[in-house]
């Protein structure tokens, strides 16, 4: 039986503004001019509807060195692989945000569109890059966030690229980091959730965990906050 969706490779899908609202409870500074970096951000809409509704963004992602056409057709060909290997792990998601495999295209779809006209027009807030290091300078951004590439790929990335990375996104935060959902792809919270809250003590992180109001796969409702003490 099959225990999860099967990739092999980190999958270019991506996610709406409102659906980072909730994973990330944005509420809390949407109205402000905090300088957010989304890190993996994708062909997520994220940047280009938040730099659209007036806050600041900037999306930070290794595909970013790639023209429009090509990101088009690497990101239809993965989701409709994602939707492809859905079948017979159906139970492993909540259908109640996607009420069918359908309805989850379509709102995919609507995002990497946006995307894509974005990016076409307004390249300059897609940066290249790739985690654990960045170039930026320390505490460029107040808030950095991450979806849906820390924790959920565990399988893919080990212990040491989720603490680097964590690193690096504290180095360019003024404020704090934020990073969704804290599952692998068979909703199990991921192995690295413990031991980063374990050895962030040592480390002088500051980690709470904290419960969304989004919820797709099943168990992700959970937001890690990670902040440094000074
Ligand atoms: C599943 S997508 C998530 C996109 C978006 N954050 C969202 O939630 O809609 C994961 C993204 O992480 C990017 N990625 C893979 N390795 C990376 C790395 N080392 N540093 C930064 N981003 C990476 C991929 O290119 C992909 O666009």
């Amino acid at each position: 039986m099959k225990e999860c969706i099967n990739l092999d490779k980190v999958a270019l899908i991506g996610r709406t503004y409102q659906e980072y609202e909730k994973m990330f409870r944005l509420k809390d500074f949407s109205s402000s001019k905090a300088r957010i970096l989304d890190v993996g951000a994708g062909v997520s809409s994220f940047c280009a509807e938040a730099n659209n509704k007036g806050l600041k963004a900037v999306a930070l992602d290794p595909i970013y060195e790639h023209e429009q056409s090509t990101l088009e057709k690497c990101c239809k060909i993965d989701l409709e692989k994602v939707i492809r290997e859905l079948d017979g792990v159906e139970h492993l998601y909540i259908w109640d945000i996607f009420r069918t495999k359908d309805a989850l295209k379509k709102q995919r779809e609507k995002a990497y569109k946006y995307f894509l006209e974005d990016y076409r027009r307004n390249n300059f807030k897609y940066l290249a890059g790739k985690m654990p290091e960045t170039g930026f300078k320390d505490r460029q951004f107040d808030i950095v966030l991450s979806s849906h590439l820390l924790f959920i790929y565990e399988h893919f990335f080990d212990y040491e690229f989720h603490l680097k990375t964590i690193k690096e996104m504290l180095r360019i935060s003024s404020n704090e980091v934020r990073i969704f959902p804290l599952v692998n792809l068979k909703g199990q919270k991921s192995k690295y959730v413990e031991k980063l809250l374990e050895d962030g003590k040592y480390l002088g992180f500051n980690i709470s965990i904290e419960k969304v109001n989004y919820e797709f796969i099943r168990n992700g409702n959970e937001m890690m906050r990670v902040t440094v003490y000074y």
